[in-house]
């Protein structure tokens, strides 16, 4: 059976022991509010629905911020308990999973195992295992040592069949609850294990914010490359760009048809697959390539690039000329650097531009254009 799966994020508390003045999961966390790295996590497709609790001070934040998300919002009540309570029954899934609006550090696999621990076990609720010695304290004197090998830190995700997580919050009517394992299991029966992980902590304190970003995870599969050309004006009554003819009272000087465009394009493909540059596929001591088609030579280029096992993704030139003015032909331009690079249009951008009469570009000697490419690994390669 496929199962719906819903999802309550709790985010409904006031946050007072982080000390920001507002409830924390709206204070900042890599430049975002907390809660939405949440939400970002919960977004995937094995979700059919998401809901938050929010306190009425928050709805308009939480709303705004759930939006682009499709969360639904709705009202929470004083302790979560009664926000789960109250989020439980605007729940349609067949299983539910609770989770923390303030451990926006969940791990998408600790998600996804919570889901398939519920459909194995009938309840999945991370924790993780003591690795410090637990022990029982009272008046600052310790009374007892509890076994590490059977002493867990609780924390969320954690999943239920929808029915059931139902039948016991309206079975403890206005018992308070730690969380939702402990209601599960007084009325339900004793909730299943999954591993939670270490980086899954819960923002409680101001000092659970980490100031510093993440170190990136390096971009897999993914290689980006950055190509110049310039060529200078010559005698003439026409320019190609981009494989476009443009009219204008000079030429660009040049081995080839002086498509300056085209040629930052295939420098930067070679460079982004890691290969040589294009002195070395055409150099300009080669007969076949006098005053020849860039948009051919492009075409050869893509094909060396998909051999090496590469494919584009999007591409963005910018053109620098005092003259012609070329923003008129920026559109037919990404259309047929679109064409010849086979990348949709909206993936071969143009900006033209001038230099404001500096430089050589300025004092209207020729023309440079720069290109930077995104390619991906081929899937068969
Ligand atoms: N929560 C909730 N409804 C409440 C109280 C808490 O939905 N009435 C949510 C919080 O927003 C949080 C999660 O439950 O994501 C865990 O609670 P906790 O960490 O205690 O957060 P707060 O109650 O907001 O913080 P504090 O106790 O410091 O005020
Ligand atoms: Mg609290």
């Amino acid at each position: 059976m496929n199962e719906k799966v819903s999802a309550i994020i709790c985010a409904a508390g006031k946050g007072e022991r982080a000390g920001f003045n507002k409830n924390k999961l709206l204070a900042p966390l890599y430049g975002a509010p907390a809660l939405y790295h949440t939400l970002k996590k919960f977004s995937m497709k094995e979700i059919g629905e998401v809901i938050v609790t929010s306190s009425e001070t928050d709805f308009a934040e939480i709303s705004a911020l759930c939006k682009p998300f499709g969360c639904r919002v709705v009202l929470g009540g004083k302790t979560r308990t009664e926000s789960v309570k109250n989020a439980l029954e605007a729940v349609t899934g067949d299983i539910v999973l609770i989770h923390d609006g303030a451990r926006p550090f969940v791990e998408k696999e600790i998600i996804l195992n919570c889901i398939d621990g519920v459909k194995k076990f009938g309840s999945a609720v991370a924790a993780v295992k003591f690795t410090d010695t637990a022990a029982i304290a009272q008046y600052g004197e310790i009374s007892d040592y509890t076994d590490r090998e059977n002493t867990f830190r609780v924390q969320t995700p954690q999943g239920f069949f929808t029915e059931d997580i139902k039948k016991a919050y309206q079975l403890a009517g206005v018992q308070n609850f730690t969380d939702d394992g402990a209601v599960y299991l007084q009325y339900i029966a004793p909730p299943h294990i999954i591993e939670g992980s270490e980086s899954n902590i819960k923002l409680t304190y101001k000092s659970d914010f980490p100031s510093e970003y993440p170190q990136l995870s390096p971009v897999s599969g993914q290689k980006i490359g950055f190509g110049v050309d310039t060529h200078a004006f010559g005698e003439g009554n026409f320019i190609t760009l981009a494989g476009v003819k443009i009219p204008c009272g000079k030429s660009l000087i040049a081995h080839s048809d002086g498509d300056v465009i085209i040629h930052a394009v295939m420098d930067a493909y070679l460079s982004a697959a890691g290969l040589k540059d294009i002195g070395h596929y055409f150099p300009d001591t080669d007969e076949s390539t006098l005053n020849a088609d860039s948009a051919k030579m492009l075409e050869k280029v893509i094909e060396i690039t998909e051999n090496a096992g590469y494919v584009g993704v999007n591409l963005s030139v910018t053109v620098q000329a005092e003259t012609p003015r070329l923003s008129p032909y920026a559109d037919k331009m990404a259309q047929r650097l679109g064409e010849i690079c086979k990348l949709p249009k909206e993936n071969a951008a143009i900006a033209a531009g001038t230099c404001e009469h500096l430089g050589f570009v300025g004092e209207g000697l020729g023309i440079t254009a720069y290109c930077a490419v995104l390619l991906k690994i081929k899937r068969d390669k």
